[in-house]
């Protein structure tokens, strides 16, 4: 007997209390609470592990999501999409090589400080952190200790990260010197080295819901926000102007913006590659 097709989910068809139940279990088991992103996406990338699971009603993947922590895991995972790639808008990496880095390092050495940090927010598999440490290590900067943090609210990514073995397809924006100096490749598979990863510290951070937000002279929080409400936007990145000391610079994805009161913290200083400069504006406490 042949089995019946299974239906192909599309994400409107979960009833408002499916849906519900979903975000419910996703809030309760993983703390990660969906309230602040919008509906529709959720729904698609809800209805995308459904196909991938071949489910065939919402009632039967909850009991399984309920038993099952690996499938919520999955979930969170395709919920919060990791596609990320080295030097992702290269244009963007040449900016921050040719005019930020140097920049911020000036300003650093102007105000007599040892130190700097870049932050990556939102650093998926660990390939927009670890093309910061290669454009630093390339800089040769001796006189200040550049730290680099990266930050993602998905533990698996996070673990994923730090082993830094990444396919030949996300290295794709890698120039071959660049490959042979700074990776092992096995496989098909390429390893950063060690010295660069032992340069970038990764750690669990949520920035809907921390509190704790880590000082930095430079944010990258490049496509994590897309899929938050405009009210949440603009509290992170009320957040980040509390982060951010004055002329430290903050760079989005490409295809985001800045809209709202905030931008009175920020001043545009690349418009295409979306690379902003915090400006005196103290922050309101309301904004945060
Ligand atoms: C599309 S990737 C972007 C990776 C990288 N920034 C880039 O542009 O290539 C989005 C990342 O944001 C993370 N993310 C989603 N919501 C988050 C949150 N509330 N706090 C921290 N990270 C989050 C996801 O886990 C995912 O790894």
């Amino acid at each position: 007997m042949t089995e019946p097709a299974a239906h192909i989910w599309t994400g409107d068809d979960l009833t408002d209390d499916e849906f519900a139940a979903i975000t419910q279990l996703l809030r309760e088991r993983r703390q990660f609470d969906l309230a602040q992103y919008k509906d529709r996406c959720i729904r698609r990338r809800i209805a995308k592990r459904l196909r991938s699971c071949k489910a065939a009603d919402v009632a039967s993947y909850l009991k399984r999501l309920e038993m099952d922590r690996d499938e919520l895991d999955t979930l969170l995972a395709t919920i919060s999409i990791h596609v990320s790639q080295f030097f992702r808008n290269p244009d963007t990496y040449r900016i921050l090589e040719q005019k930020i880095l140097p920049d911020l390092c000036r300003r650093a050495r102007a105000a007599g400080r040892t130190e700097l940090t870049l932050w990556s927010a939102g650093c998926a598999s660990g390939e927009e952190p670890y093309s910061l440490a290669l454009l630093v290590d390339d800089m040769n900067v001796r006189d200040l200790k550049i730290n680099i943090l990266a930050t993602d609210v998905s533990e698996p990514v996070l673990d994923a990260a730090r082993c830094g073995t990444f396919e030949a397809l996300r290295l794709k924006e890698v120039p071959p010197e660049v490959l042979n100096k700074y990776f092992h490749g096995e496989n098909g598979h390429y390893q950063v080295i060690e010295r660069i990863r032992n340069q970038v510290e990764f750690r669990q951070h949520n920035i809907m819901t921390a509190s704790d937000y880590p000082p930095a002279d430079l944010i990258l929080c490049r496509n994590v926000m897309i899929y938050f409400t405009r009210e949440e936007q603009e509290r992170i990145l009320s957040r980040f102007a509390t982060t951010l000391p004055e002329h430290g610079a903050l760079v989005l994805g490409r295809s985001e913006t800045m809209t709202g009161d905030i931008r009175r913290y920020y001043q545009s200083e690349f418009p295409v590659e979306r690379v902003y400069r915090r400006t005196a504006e103290p922050v309101t406490v309301a904004d945060i």
